[in-house]
C-alpha cells in the first residue's frame, strides 16, 4: 500500500481506501484498496473499491457524502474524487456509491483536466464549505510546487479560485497529497484552518520532515497562512511518514489523521507478500503557546485488552519489562529536573534498538545503535505528557507541541524489551500498556 485515500465515516463505520497494487508488493497498477473499522485500530479488509480503466490508474483522492444531491447521484450518495493517471497525464475523476463499498465510475469522467503542459496535477481533497453567502464544494489540488484551490456547485464543474506556492526550506519540490482541515484551538471555541502537503524533494536532499503544514485562514476560495513569509513546518520528523489524510469530523466531531509509513526501502528484503503500513491514527488540534499556534497530534489508542501498569520511577532507578510486539509508554509531564531514557529492543537479539531520550526541553530519538541522536524535537515550555507507541517495529513518538516522529525501527513481530531509565534528579511518572 501507499497513501490513505477517501477517508470517510458512513454514520456507522470508518472507511479507509488506499493506494494499492494487487499484483505485487511494489508500486504499480494502482487501485484503491478498501478496509473498514469501528475504532480506527482494528481493520477488516474488503474487496478492492476502484480499479484502473481506459483513463488510467486510480491515484490518490478524497471522498464526500453528498447529502443534498448537488451532483445528481442521489441524496446521501458517497462520491469519491480521485486522480486518473494515464502514463503521466493526470486528470480528476468521480466515482459514486450508495454503500461506500460498491463503486461505479462516473460516465462523464474526467471532470477536471490540467492546462496544456501541466504534468503534476493530482490528489484532490474535496470538502463542503459553508459561508454566510451559501455552501459549495472546494477542492485543493497539488500542482507542481503549488496548491491550487477550486470551487464547484455540483462536483462536476470546477473553477479555479486561487493558487498558493507554499514557502518551505527547499529551493524546489513536487507537492503531493494536500490536506485542509479546520482544527479547534485548545479547549476554546476558536479554530483555525490547517493546510498540509507531502514533498518530493530534489534528488539527494533529505528535508527534516517530508510533510509540512501551516495554520491560516480559508474562505472557501483562498488559503492565507497566518504568517505568509514563514516556511511551512514539519508535521513529522521521522523518516517514514508520508501522505497523511484526515477523517474530517467523525462521530465525535474531531479530526483524525492517518499517514502511510513508506517502507519501500525496507521491504525489499522481506519474505512477506506485503509492503507499506498505516501510521497510528492521530487526533489533530491546535494549541497556542506564547501567541504561536502548534499542531498537536494525540494517538488514538484502545487499551482495553492491554496489561496496564502505572509507576513512579525514582531518580537513578531502571525499570525493565518485556512485552509482545506492541507497547505504549505514556510519560507524565517532563519537568525541570527530568532526564529519562526509554529504550525499545526486540528480544530476538537483533542489533536494532530505539532510544527516546527526554529531558526538560527536548525529546531526542537515537536509533539502531548509532549512538548519535537521529532527531531532536523541542518539547516546548508546557512539556505535557509524551506518548511512545511501538507496534511490530513501527515507532511513533507524540510530543505535546508536535511534530511527531514516526519510523520503522526493525522487522518482525517478536517480543520486545523495554527499559525506562530515570537518569534525572526527580521521580518520573509512567504508564505502560503491554500486549
Ligand atoms: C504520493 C503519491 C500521490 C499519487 C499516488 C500514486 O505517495 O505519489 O501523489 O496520487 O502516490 O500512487
Amino acid at each position: 500500500m501507499n497513501d490513505p485515500n477517501g477517508l470517510l465515516h458512513d454514520g456507522d463505520r470508518y472507511h479507509l481506501y488506499y493506494q494499492h497494487n494487487p499484483d505485487a508488493p511494489v508500486w504499480g497498477n494502482i487501485h484503491w484498496g478498501h478496509a473498514v473499522s469501528d475504532d480506527l485500530l482494528r481493520w477488516e479488509h474488503l474487496p478492492i473499491a476502484l480499479a484502473p480503466d481506459e483513463l488510467g490508474w486510480v491515484f490518490s483522492g478524497s471522498a464526500v457524502v453528498d447529502r443534498d444531491d448537488t451532483a445528481g447521484f442521489g441524496a446521501g450518495a458517497f462520491v469519491a474524487v480521485f486522480t486518473h493517471d494515464d502514463a503521466g497525464l493526470q486528470r480528476q475523476s468521480l466515482a459514486v456509491s450508495d454503500d461506500a463499498t460498491n463503486w461505479e465510475k462516473f460516465a462523464g469522467n474526467p471532470v477536471l483536466s490540467p492546462p496544456d503542459g501541466t504534468k503534476d496535477f493530482r490528489d484532490p481533497k474535496v470538502q463542503r464549505f459553508t459561508a454566510d453567502t451559501g455552501s459549495w464544494w472546494t477542492m485543493v489540488l497539488a500542482v507542481g510546487d503549488e496548491l491550487w484551490f477550486h470551487r464547484s456547485d455540483d462536483l462536476r464543474d470546477w473553477t479555479r479560485t486561487s493558487v498558493l506556492r507554499p514557502r518551505t526550506e527547499l529551493a524546489s519540490l513536487v507537492a503531493e497529497v494536500p490536506e485542509l482541515v479546520r482544527l479547534p484551538i485548545d479547549d476554546s471555541d476558536e479554530s483555525a484552518w490547517v493546510a498540509s502537503f507531502s514533498i518530493i524533494p530534489p534528488e539527494g536532499v533529505r528535508p527534516r520532515g517530508r510533510v509540512v503544514w501551516a495554520a491560516g485562514d480559508f474562505d472557501g476560495e483562498r488559503f492565507v497562512p497566518v504568517d505568509p513569509d514563514a516556511p511551512w513546518r514539519a508535521f513529522d520528523v521521522g523518516p517514514e511518514l508520508y501522505a497523511p489524510m484526515a477523517w474530517d469530523r467523525g462521530p465525535h466531531g474531531d479530526v483524525v489523521a492517518v499517514g502511510w509509513m513508506d517502507e519501500s526501502g525496507v521491504a525489499a528484503e522481506r519474505a512477506a507478500p506485503w509492503c507499506g503500513r498505516l501510521s497510528l491514527p492521530r487526533r489533530l488540534s491546535l494549541t497556542r503557546v506564547d501567541g504561536a499556534l502548534h499542531l498537536r497530534q494525540q494517538p488514538v489508542l484502545a487499551a482495553d485488552d492491554a496489561v496496564h501498569e502505572r509507576a513512579s520511577v525514582p531518580p537513578g532507578v531502571r525499570l525493565d519489562r518485556t512485552a509482545g510486539s506492541t507497547v505504549v509508554v505514556r510519560l507524565g509531564a517532563v519537568g525541570r529536573a527530568s532526564e529519562v531514557d526509554l529504550s525499545f529492543r526486540p528480544v530476538d537479539g537483533s542489533a536494532a534498538s530505539t532510544v527516546v531520550r527526554l529531558d526538560a526541553a527536548t525529546a531526542s530519538i537515537v536509533r539502531q545503535e548509532q549512538g548519535e541522536p537521529e532527531m531532536t524535537v523541542e518539547l516546548g515550555p508546557s512539556a505535557g505528557a509524551v506518548d511512545v507507541v511501538v507496534d511490530r517495529g513501527s515507532i511513533e513518538v507524540f510530543t505535546p507541541l508536535g511534530p511527531s516522529y514516526s519510523a520503522i525501527g526493525w522487522e518482525g513481530t517478536g517480543d520486545l524489551r523495554l527499559r525506562i531509565d530515570n537518569r534525572g534528579a526527580a521521580p518520573c511518572s509512567v504508564e505502560v500498556y503491554r500486549w
